[in-house]
């Protein structure tokens, strides 16, 4: 089956279309179309992600993203669909509050023949209201106008699905996964497709958001983390070793939760102490990495001791983080028969990839789990704050 997914929960607005095919026992895809705008450098500007600004690029992108996601998968979209009367009041209906995409969606979109899909699928939370409901009126208003289903992904389970993409062998289960994005830290434990229970979370800010605070202390620009992750490698390549140290937050702690605020906190007052200079944002980002790898293993390392796993997945944008693998394969190494899956670099970051993975999961029999809807276009809802 071929499936349109739509991904607009943060600063990255992504269409893909898929061909999945093979079911719960032995999904295989094929990307046919594949088209991401980042909103990275207009962020930038502010240091963070405006919801509304978000919201508002997000609805200037979709239309453009679209066609461009229908000619590679299809090549040129042929025009001639004459959607009734009441078929255009549905849409005007739907994307109501948003004026702009209606223009657009008018103009470019509501004579396109309907392309040879069969599903749409579209992020409807974790993640910033107003940008998740743009991606959801839109996914509604092309369900209306293609007569299509339309699913509602939670995010974070595409996050755990990415590395399904490439996978070659079937996907073992129990698994573990382990989801480090701006936004989340959690160890979540999957018993089977759609069967989760979150064992351990952050009490506050999630890693990403700890690495990117600890850059902007560092002066460098949003998104900090890649940049605090390239500046610890160097100064590991020169064979430095910090000469001061900041805590592990809860490491110790007889659970399997995170905190990272107060260890953001620590390089505050340390860096008070210190200033600001190139030497020191070397040697901070290599002791902030190492204190952040290190609590991140040593909780995957108790959860995997404490439930019975066969894999353990590691997603989401701070999976991309050098150390962090490097200190992965070395604990996989620990247990045998358990194996590391990571989603290849393009998907650690959000896209609508794995939006489309999760949707066949999702309609291939996995538990349909989020609550709030039921593939019913008339009943999707953003939710900021959709758990497992
Ligand atoms: O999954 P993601 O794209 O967005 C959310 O859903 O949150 O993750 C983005 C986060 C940002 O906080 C970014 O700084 C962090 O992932 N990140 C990294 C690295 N690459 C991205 N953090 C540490 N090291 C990296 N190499
Ligand atoms: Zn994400």
């Amino acid at each position: 089956m071929k499936i349109l997914a739509i991904e607009t929960s943060c600063d990255e607005t992504a269409i893909a279309i898929l061909e999945a095919e093979g079911g719960l026992k032995s999904p295989e895809f094929k990307v046919l179309g594949n088209t991401l705008v980042s909103q990275i450098d207009l962020h930038k500007e502010f240091g963070g992600v405006y919801p509304n600004l978000a919201r508002r690029e997000h609805a200037k992108n979709l239309v453009p993203i679209l066609l461009t996601t229908l000619r590679q998968a299809f090549g040129e979209s042929k025009y001639g669909l004459k959607p009734t009367q009441e078929m255009i009041e549905k849409i005007e209906k739907i994307l109501t509050k948003e004026p702009d995409l209606y223009k657009l969606f008018s103009k470019e979109i509501l004579e396109i023949d309907k392309p040879n899909i069969d599903s749409i699928a579209v992020t409807t939370g974790p993640g910033l209201e107003p940008a998740l409901w743009v991606g959801i009126v839109f996914a509604e208003a092309l369900g209306v106008l293609w007569d299509l289903p339309v699913y509602p992904v939670n995010h974070m389970e595409g996050h755990i699905y990415s590395p399904l993409l490439n996978l070659k062998e079937k996907l073992v289960f129990p698994a573990l996964a382990l989801l480090v994005s701006g936004g989340h830290t959690e160890l979540v434990y999957i018993k089977n497709f759609g069967e989760y229970k979150i064992v351990g979370k952050t009490r506050d800010d999630a890693v990403g958001e700890a690495f990117d605070k600890v850059a902007r202390l560092l002066d460098l620009p949003y998104p900090g983390g890649p940049k605090v992750s390239a500046l610890a490698e160097l100064h590991r390549s020169k064979n430095l070793v910090p000469t001061f140290s900041l805590p592990r937050p809860m490491i110790n702690s007889k659970d399997l939760d995170f905190s990272f605020s107060g260890l953001k906190t620590s390089v505050l007052y340390k860096l008070k102490e210190t200033g600001v200079n190139e030497n020191i944002r070397e040697e901070m980002s290599h002791e902030f990495e190492d204190s952040a790898v290190e609590v991140l293993i040593s909780k995957t390392e108790q959860a995997l001791e404490k439930y019975d796993t066969k894999t353990l997945i590691v997603a989401g944008g701070v999976s991309q983080n050098i150390h962090l693998q490097r200190e992965l394969h070395k604990l996989a190494d620990k247990f045998s028969g358990l194996d590391l899956l990571l989603p290849e670099k393009s998907l650690t970051t959000d896209n609508a990839v794995m939006i489309g993975i999760s949707a066949y999961i999702q309609i291939s029999g996995g538990k349909v789990i989020n609550k709030l809807s039921t593939g019913n276009p008339e009943r999707l809802k953003a939710n900021g704050n959709l758990s497992f």
